[in-house]
């Protein structure tokens, strides 16, 4: 009898942490590698957020929390929610968790009974599905076109909603394909969900800042104050404020909601790293400015991708309205042969290519539920990011 539990065999390892893996491997041992995988921000943690932390240390904050958050901590996410998205919570509304992908498992874990369905639009973050099937939920998968921008139609929304539909799980600017839902295209979407009251509504809005051009954010309960009573907020520090490693990601939603999450967290991990709340305190609270400057680079950064990617055989890449990533197809690359022979049947095939030809790791559209496409972030310098083209326009040239 294996010492595996059963339910481990529903999921599997997380496929974007599994290519920044190899790439850092291929690294070490010496290959040219471009790492494109991560989600990441390449910008260090602003200085301010460092202080704090560090003055949390030297002030002896070494102690456990309140497991869903310091007080000081909940006072910030409910400044932040006011300010930024116009929404009222109460402290007792708000848990903060050891980054936004903990707040979302605690969700999961703590609503799902067998057999309930959970709508997830693709392309999706990887883990969504998988955290579903952890809790025993049922994902839902709903395709979202790329000649709708890879956002959700809402008469294919209306088709997947059933009695056991508990939840849907939004996410704009979206991870993988950076589209963002503007206010008409938000509404479209919350008429819906209005209508059908058993469905919650998880909104990830862990982009919310990373949006070019002047594009408004919007967020549900925002837009449609009838889901407030039924939609949970989540956020985090990790991508605008440069914070991966930090772990902190927080939610504002329903009572009996957050409490039951807490409940989730107190038999798991407890607390966030107190020294990391600090430090989220003061990326809160503290100045802004640096967001529109990282956003700048990171604009030049989209519009460099878009213009090259769209010069490459075989490719084609939309222009998205936020996050760090572009989701060019590669359905064109489909059925061509490599110089070592090999077909492209797939875009695993045809990303396994690019990193074995010409040392540029991306992620397949398959992990995100939406194929022939691949992800690429572009939170790497703009010098790697030239070159990383010119290696992908080779590989695709090469391409018989
Ligand atoms: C869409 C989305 N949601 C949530 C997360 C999790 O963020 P955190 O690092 O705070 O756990 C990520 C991280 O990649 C993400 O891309």
């Amino acid at each position: 009898m294996s010492i595996i539990a059963e339910r481990l065999s529903r999921i599997k390892p997380s496929p974007t942490i599994a290519v920044s893996q190899k790439a850092r491997e291929l690294k070490a041992a010496g290959h040219d590698v471009i790492g494109l995988g991560a989600g990441e921000p390449d910008f260090d943690t602003p200085d301010n957020i460092k202080e704090a932390a560090i003055a949390a240390i030297r002030r002896r904050e070494n102690k456990y929390t309140a497991v869903d958050g310091k007080p000081e901590m909940k006072a910030a996410v409910v400044a932040k929610f006011k300010r930024d998205n116009g929404l009222d919570y109460k402290p007792e509304q708000i848990t903060v968790g050891t980054g936004g992908k903990q707040v979302i498992y605690n969700a999961m874990m703590a609503t799902l009974d067998e057999g309930d369905e959970v709508i997830i639009p693709a392309p999706f973050w990887v883990s969504y599905p998988d955290m579903v099937l952890l809790a025993g939920g049922e994902p839902v998968i709903v395709p979202c076109a790329q000649n709708n921008n890879f956002k959700l139609n809402p008469d294919d929304l209306e088709a997947a909603i059933t009695p056991k539909t508990k939840w849907i799980i939004l996410n704009s600017p979206s991870n993988p394909t950076g589209s963002a839902y503007s206010r008409d295209d938000m509404k479209a979407i919350t008429d819906v969900l209005a209508k059908h009251e058993q469905v919650w509504v998880l909104t990830d809005d862990m982009y919310e800042h990373l949006v070019y051009d002047g594009f408004e954010f919007v967020t549900p309960a925002q837009v449609e104050p009838k889901l407030y009573d039924r939609t949970l907020t989540m956020n985090g520090v990790s991508k605008a404020y440069c914070m991966t490693g930090w772990r902190i990601g927080y939610a504002g939603g329903p009572v009996d909601l957050i409490k039951a999450m807490t409940k989730v967290q107190g038999q798991s991990t407890s607390n966030p790293s107190s020294v990391s709340q600090a430090a989220a305190v003061e990326a809160l609270n503290g100045p802004q400015d640096f967001i529109a400057a990282h956003n700048e680079v990171f604009k030049e950064r989209r519009d460099l991708m878009v213009e090259q990617l769209n010069t490459c055989p075989g490719l084609s890449c939309h222009k998205p309205e936020g996050a760090f990533y572009v989701y060019p197809s590669c359905a064109g690359t489909l059925g061509k042969k490599t110089p070592d022979g090999k077909v492209i049947n797939s875009d695993e095939d045809f990303v396994t290519y690019l990193l074995e030809s010409e040392g540029c790791a991306t992620v397949q559209g398959e992990a995100f539920g939406l194929s022939p496409y691949f992800r690429i972030s572009y939170a790497t310098s703009t010098e790697a990011l030239q070159d990383a083209c010119a290696r992908i326009k080779r590989a695709c040239e090469a391409l018989q």
